[in-house]
């Protein structure tokens, strides 16, 4: 059977059990093919409608009365992502950017282990997280151990086993590696630098709203993630923070801002931290900005993060089959794992000309993303990615090529 033809990728459009979900988001551009959920989720209707409510009802009609039920937006949210990453009730907050959390659970974990001299991470780690944990090291003395890695395979257990000893405070790793897609195996990897008495902080990203993640069973104390991308929150939407439990109040928040503090309205002359994870906000939440990212992890969670993961692996899966049989002969390569339980939810393309074939794909319509050197990388939202958006944007891509 020719499964390249667009008749089998409406086949499977019309076999995908998600698909009532497309119309549930704004597509003003029907024809676009929008590959970069990855990066800016596509808004739901309900972000739109919910960011107008806010707006006008609310803000307008409530001013300060508002803050009545505004306060515990960050948790209240938190509590309806925990599911998705297998989290408990009162262990997620949406609050600040992915960066800042980073920073503040990452000094944290480095203040519990003040004997430990070294941080280790990976080259290939997304930047703002190296750039994060080098001031981190500048700022405090302490050495840097690059973790070994395959380009495309990721960081391995094994690779951690041999950098973390007991010097090693902390191990900051993506789940979901931002260029290839790699799953890192986050059981085995939680499992080793902890047994070697170190902290590790996971960035989900990539995984939130795309990859199944078990915090809770496989022992994760810390993790950060974005909720603009698979989860569809909105530019800059509010990231979200995990800290286990037993570990909430155990460790110190590096910033005391009001918001951490217990009797916040009383304005006291201390600082007495909040216990929970209401003690890791700092100040003011985004009001307008946590409307739109709960309406898009309320997507993802009536989803099911089982289903979308189902999805993810078939349409990446379908993606690379066209890779194969169209792009390779025309001087393409996979820099995505190849075995869909390896790889996240999108794929990378790589080719010498990556860059201009990104800008060309962006004039007809595909819009992509481009990752220096040399990587086209295709985001597939399960919520919001038809089978016929990855052949009309790898058509379009072989076209390209051939032309
Ligand atoms: C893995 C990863 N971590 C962090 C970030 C950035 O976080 P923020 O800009 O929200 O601080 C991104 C953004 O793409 C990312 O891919």
């Amino acid at each position: 059977m020719d499964t390249t033809g667009l008749d089998h990728a409406m086949a499977l459009d019309r076999a995908d059990p998600l698909r009532g979900f497309r119309d549930r988001f704004a597509r003003p551009d029907p024809d676009l093919v929008y590959l970069d959920g990855n990066s800016l989720g596509r808004p739901p209707l309900a972000a739109l409608e919910a960011v107008e409510r806010v707006a006008t009802r609310e803000w307008a009609g409530e001013l300060i009365r508002g803050w009545d039920h505004w306060l515990d937006a960050p948790t209240r949210i938190g509590d309806q992502l925990a599911p998705l990453i297998g989290a408990e009730t009162g262990e997620v907050a949406i609050t600040d950017s992915t960066t800042v959390n980073l920073y503040r659970l990452a000094s944290a974990a480095l203040d519990a282990r003040p004997d430990r001299r070294a941080i280790a991470i990976s080259r290939s780690e997304f930047p703002t997280d190296r750039y994060v944990v080098e001031g981190l090291a500048a700022a405090r003395g302490l050495a840097l151990r690059w973790l070994d890695e395959d380009e495309v395979e990721g960081v391995s257990v094994e690779a951690v086993e041999r950098a973390v000893d007991a010097d090693v405070a902390l191990v900051v790793l993506s789940h979901v590696n931002y260029r290839s897609a790699a799953i890192a195996d986050l059981p085995g990897i939680t499992d080793s630098a902890r047994a070697a008495g170190a902290y590790v902080l996971w960035d989900l990203s990539h995984s939130g709203g795309a990859v199944p993640v078990d915090v809770a069973a496989h022992g994760v104390e810390l993790a950060v993630g974005c909720t603009y991308k698979y989860l569809n929150g909105g530019p800059g939407a509010p990231a979200y923070l995990y800290v286990a439990r037993d570990l909430q109040d155990r460790l110190r928040p590096p910033i005391q801002g009001w918001f951490a503090q217990a009797a916040q309205f009383e304005m006291g002359p201390r600082f007495e931290p909040r216990s929970g994870i209401g003690g890791w906000l700092v100040g003011t939440p985004g009001m307008l900005g946590l409307a739109a990212a709960e309406s898009g992890i309320a997507l993802s969670a009536e989803a099911g993060i089982e289903r979308i993961r189902a999805k993810g692996m078939v349409l990446t899966g379908y993606a690379v089959a066209l890779l194969d049989a169209w792009l390779a002969p025309l001087g393409c390569t996979l820099g995505s794992p190849r075995d869909p339980a390896r790889r996240g939810n999108h794929v990378s393309v790589l080719h010498p000309d990556a860059r201009r074939l990104t800008a060309e794909l962006i004039g007809r319509g595909v819009i992509p993303d481009f990752r220096a050197p040399n990587s086209i990388r295709l985001g597939l939202s399960p919520l919001i990615t038809s089978f016929v958006d990855v052949h009309r944007g790898l058509a379009a891509l072989r076209d390209l090529l051939a032309g």
